[in-house]
């Protein structure tokens, strides 16, 4: 099974791929935490990266586009994937398509997590992140049991640098240009489903999972 998550920065995409990932028993793969993971151990992709990154903007395709491409063609990926952060432009979805093609596969869904701007903001501020192993939580939603730490893994938990207000409004802004049409593109390929993502992380799973079946 393949699956794309859809929705703006602080929908959720990432709780919920962490979900369907251990349900379905197939990798979720963030090109956002591949950033983060390059960032953290000072790689040069990692610093070519963050330059974008902490202004709010997109990595440049080519960069993307490349890291991803290999990542789905390991041997864990044989089985399918969801895919989180990735495509997040037109053209990335246009390459992801052609390099599926060529194995005559294709997206099953693509799974938009609809939440207004609103209620971003205020979401983004209590986000803590693990950079080790990309679990995320939420300081009054989904606290860790001990407060700073992550339960998984018992790293330190962090607040993202480009979940600061001002990063966050350029992040939307930069969403609703470049990311929003790929709900039209999924939709005409049949496989967009939208779920309701402003409701507890609970329900937003169970409304998937009626989905995917
Ligand atoms: P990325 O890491 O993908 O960030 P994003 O899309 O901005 O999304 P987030 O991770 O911020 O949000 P999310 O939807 O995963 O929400 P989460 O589950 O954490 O990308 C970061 C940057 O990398 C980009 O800006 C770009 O520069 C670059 N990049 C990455 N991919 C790229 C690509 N393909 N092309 C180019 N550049 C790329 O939830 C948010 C918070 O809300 C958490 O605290 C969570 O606990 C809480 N929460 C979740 N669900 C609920 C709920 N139902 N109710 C209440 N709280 C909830
Ligand atoms: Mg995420
Ligand atoms: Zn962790």
């Amino acid at each position: 099974m393949k699956i794309i998550m859809l929705g703006a920065p602080g929908a959720g995409k990432g709780t919920q791929a962490k979900m369907i990932a251990e349900k379905y028993g197939i990798p979720h793969v963030s090109t956002g935490d591949i950033f983060r993971a390059n960032i953290k151990n000072g790689t040069e992709l990692g610093m070519e990266a963050k330059k974008y990154m902490d202004q709010g903007l997109l990595v440049p395709d080519e960069l993307t586009v490349k890291i991803l491409l290999d990542r789905v063609a390991q041997a864990d990926c044989a089985k399918g994937y969801v895919l989180d952060g990735f495509p997040r432009t037109i053209p990335q979805a246009e390459v992801l398509d052609e390099a599926l093609n060529k194995l005559g596969e294709k997206i099953d869904y693509a799974i938009n997590v609809d939440v207004p701007d609103e209620n971003i903001v205020r979401r983004m501020s209590g986000r803590r992140a693990c950079l080790k192993c990309g679990a995320t939580y939420h300081i009054e939603h989904i606290p860790p049991k001990k407060e700073g730490v992550c339960d998984t893994c018992s790293s330190e938990l962090v607040l993202r640098d480009d979940d600061r207000p001002e990063t966050v409004q350029n992040r939307l802004k930069v969403y609703h240009e470049q990311t929003q049409p790929l709900i039209d593109f999924y939709t005409a390929k049949g496989v967009l489903k939208t779920v309701d993502g402003t409701v507890d992380m609970k329900d937003v799973f169970a409304a998937i999972t009626n989905i995917l079946g």
